[in-house]
């Protein structure tokens, strides 16, 4: 499997112009981080705008960003947000924190929006051991192999109500391949099977392609 096709790209491209559009924002972001050499792994423009809607459609104040890169699905997220709202996003990298926390000011969201340099495991775990208030929404977009540390961790700072979603689970179709030693892909796995077995959780996954390749989100609900 390519890591895309041009088919793909061309109706991103189409989805893009049409339902998104320039933005100046969000393309300085992407500048900015590319000029900066941050990898070119943000989420596309249709699945940003995909997460805004959904924080809209939800009517989200708080949400919880784990993976922040140069902010750009930051960005989308605390669009949705209201006046009185706060978007936290956890980033292991200063230099990745640096460039979005620069990106997300020029975007006019920095009073709304924290970014907190740490490894996510240590940071979430403070925020449970201080008495965090409960998030609305959380996107999961760090590291992979933390995925079953950060959904765990995801769990005991939502409430009833809460959607989890989780970027990057299907991995080219290598997901659903039990035998797949890549760790990754094992992660995945057990982040899947962790929705499965969690009766607070009702969840599935959206298959996704496009300028990023061949991929997934992660779709989970907190139920009860
Ligand atoms: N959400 C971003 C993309 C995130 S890329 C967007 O779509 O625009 C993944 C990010 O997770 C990278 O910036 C990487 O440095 C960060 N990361 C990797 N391991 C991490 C960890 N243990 N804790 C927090 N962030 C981590
Ligand atoms: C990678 C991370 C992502 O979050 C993504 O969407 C694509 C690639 C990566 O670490 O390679
Ligand atoms: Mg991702």
């Amino acid at each position: 499997m390519p890591p895309t096709t041009p088919i793909w790209s061309a109706v991103d491209r189409y989805i893009t112009d049409l339902l998104i559009g320039p933005d100046t924002a969000l393309d300085a972001a992407l500048a900015a981080s590319d000029a900066a050499g941050l990898p070119a792994i943000a989420v596309s423009p249709p699945q940003g705008k995909l997460l805004h809607l959904l924080a809209r459609a939800m009517s989200a104040r708080r949400i919880l960003e784990i993976g922040t890169l140069g902010g750009y699905s930051t960005i989308w997220l605390a669009r949705a947000l209201p006046a009185d709202g706060r978007l936290l996003t956890l980033e292991f990298e200063p230099k990745h924190a640096e460039v979005a926390r620069a990106n997300i000011a020029n975007a006019g969201l920095g009073a709304m929006v924290e970014v907190r340099v740490g490894a996510a495991s240590d940071s979430l775990d403070r925020m449970i051991a201080g008495g965090e208030a409960p998030f609305d929404l959380i996107f999961i977009d760090a590291d992979k192999v933390g995925y079953p540390a950060y959904l765990e961790r995801s769990l005991q700072l939502s409430r009833l109500g809460t959607m989890i979603i989780a970027d990057n689970v299907v991995r080219d179709g290598r997901v659903a391949d039990a035998t797949c030693d890549d760790a990754a892909v094992q992660a995945v796995r057990v982040y899947h099977d962790m929705l499965a077995a969690e009766p607070r959780l009702s969840a599935t996954t959206v298959q996704t392609v496009g300028s990023k390749g061949y991929d997934g989100l992660a779709i989970a609900l907190v139920t009860a």
